[in-house]
Parts: structure tokens; C-alpha cells; sequence
């Protein structure tokens, strides 16, 4: 019989190593530096691991005839039109769980750094600019028993609370999920009204996925409706808040301090204001970037594959 094939959509190492162990199917990559290889004929491929960045739309789903199964590396997948892969009967798979961790501890980093503005002061340190101890200008924000308000209260948007909730006993809110009512956690937590979410938010964190609900959720409408100035976290998706409206209410003061992994486009354009904002920080879409977790969800994506050709 002849063994399935399954591409892969980037060059990963890690996958070659570990698809070694799987005998029912047979894995293929690109060569290294090669960007576009979802472009190439697509007809003799059984299954297909993709990344966060491939666009798999209805037209490559059509024209991809043999595929039976796609294996997202990621959490989110948004990038997969999941309704025609559907009625096309092709699975899909993405890799929850494995990244909860890492996810949930780069939007903690993100607050701290955002809240004791280190990558601003460690820029004054870099030039030279630190000339004595200051008792008032490098001061940051405190986050002991501040609220926090969540968007997306999943898996990573529960772990992210409870490291806040752990570390300095935060208030924990929650919008707009009315399942989240239901979820039982071991740190108290509320859902509460919209209303009741701009009131008390001193650090709103963004965990939701991108849907046509949640895009450009945080935009000028919402941000003005806040009650008071607060920090701004996002390691979900770009699009899931508005650059423009962030960066008008970083410049008055609004918003305190923004800590993104993630933007709308990615890579960020290099000459995009929100860089050149000294409460700002932004990172390379590295939730999910450590050797255990990129380990974990290769292996998970593998797994995906296997479900899948078994259908
Ligand atoms: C995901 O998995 O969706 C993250 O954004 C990337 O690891």
C-alpha cells in the first residue's frame, strides 16, 4: 500500500527529527528559505501541517484534491476557512493545551514589563541617560490586587489569571462570556457587565481568539468608553485591536502602557508610530516560543496527522 504524504509548510528541524517515529505517513518540507512553498502543485499530499502564517483558503482547499486532513501548528486558526475545509470533509487540527503555559507567561512578562517600563529604561541605561538614582521619575505602576479584566477566558486566559492571581492576589473580571459563569477555577474570579468591565479595568488582556466578533475589538469606541487609563496586553491576535485608536489614546495618556507579541500585519511594519513609543513594547509572536513548547505542539501536530488520515 502506499504510504500518505504530508507536507509541511516550513522548514522545521524538529518536525524531521520526530516524524521519524511515524511509519503511517510520510513527511515532507521545503528546503530552508524557501517562503512560498504552499504555492507549488498541491495534488499529491494527503495531509498538510501548516503555520499561523499560511493562508488556507477556500480556492487552495478546492485545488488541493487528495488532502484529507490539515494539522495547524498553532492554537489559533484563524488562517483555515474551517467552514469549507468542513464541507470539503477535510479535518483540521490545531495544538490547544500545549502552549497554555508559555502563552499565559509571556502576557505576565508583557505586564511587567509594561508596568515597570523596562525596555524604555533600559534604553536610558543604553545611552548613557541614567545619571543618578531617581526617586520619582522611573517609577512604574503597582500591580498588587489590581483589576484585571480578561477577553477570552480559555485556557491561556485562565492561566493568565491565576499567575496574576497568584503572584499579587488581583482582581479578576471577565467580559463578555457568559460560559465563563460556569467555569470553575481555584482563584476567584467574576464575570461582569460591559459597563461594570469599563468601570473597574486597570489592565485589560486580550485572550480571545480572532472571529468576526472579536476583530478590531479594541477600538476607538472601546477604548473610550474605559473609566480610567489602564495597560493594554495582547498575545492573542493583531487584528483583534486597532493600532490607530492604540496608539491616539497612548498619546493621551489613555492607555499607560502597551505590551503586544502580537500586530496587524506581522511582521510590523518597521516604521509603524506604536515602535517609536517609549510605553510600548512589542514582540515577534513568541507566545509559544520555547524549546518544550514548540516540542510539544510538533509532536501534537504529528498526532493531528495520524487522527486524521485515520479519519
Ligand atoms: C497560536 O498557537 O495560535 C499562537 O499564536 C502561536 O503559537
Amino acid at each position: 500500500m502506499k504510504v500518505p504524504k504530508v507536507f509541511l509548510s516550513r522548514h522545521i528541524k524538529l518536525f524531521a527529527e520526530l516524524s521519524d517515529s511515524y511509519t503511517e505517513f510520510r513527511l515532507e518540507m521545503p528546503s530552508e528559505g524557501d517562503l512560498k512553498p504552499l504555492t507549488r502543485d498541491f495534488n499529491d499530499y494527503q495531509g498538510l501541517i501548516s503555520t499561523l502564517s499560511d493562508p488556507i483558503d477556500r480556492d487552495f482547499l478546492k485545488k488541493s484534491k487528495t488532502l484529507k486532513v490539515i494539522s495547524n501548528f498553532a492554537v489559533g486558526y484563524n488562517n483555515i476557512d474551517v467552514d469549507s475545509a468542513k464541507e470539503l470533509s477535510i479535518s483540521v487540527g490545531n495544538t490547544p493545551n500545549t502552549l497554555t503555559h508559555s502563552t499565559a507567561e509571556l502576557a505576565l512578562t508583557l505586564l511587567l514589563m509594561s508596568s515597570r517600563r523596562t525596555h524604555s529604561l533600559q534604553e536610558k541605561v543604553l545611552k548613557g541617560e541614567w545619571t543618578q538614582w531617581e526617586p520619582e521619575i522611573d517609577n512604574g505602576f503597582d500591580l498588587r490586587k489590581t483589576c484585571i479584566g480578561i477577553i477570552g477566558f480559555g485556557r491561556i486566559g485562565q492561566a493568565f489569571a491565576k499567575m496574576a492571581y497568584d503572584l499579587w492576589k488581583c482582581e479578576i473580571i471577565i467580559w463578555p462570556r457568559e460560559s465563563a459563569k460556569k467555569t470553575k477555577c481555584d482563584f476567584p474570579f467574576e464575570v461582569v457587565s460591559k459597563e461594570e468591565f469599563f468601570r473597574k479595568t486597570n489592565v485589560l488582556s486580550l485572550h480571545c481568539p480572532l472571529s468576526s466578533e472579536t476583530h478590531k475589538l479594541i477600538d476607538e469606541k472601546f477604548i473610550s468608553r474605559m473609566n480610567h487609563p489602564f495597560h493594554f496586553i495582547n498575545t492573542a491576535r493583531g487584528a483583534c485591536h486597532d493600532e490607530e485608536a492604540l496608539l491616539k489614546y497612548l498619546n493621551q495618556g489613555k492607555i499607560i502602557g502597551a505590551g503586544l507579541d502580537v500586530t496587524d500585519p506581522e511582521p510590523m511594519n518597521k516604521n509603524s508610530p506604536l515602535l517609536k513609543k517609549k510605553n510600548v513594547v512589542v514582540l515577534p509572536h513568541i507566545g509559544s516560543a520555547t524549546d518544550k513548547t514548540r516540542r510539544d505542539m510538533a509532536i501534537q501536530c504529528l498526532e493531528n496527522i495520524k487522527a486524521g488520515l485515520k479519519g
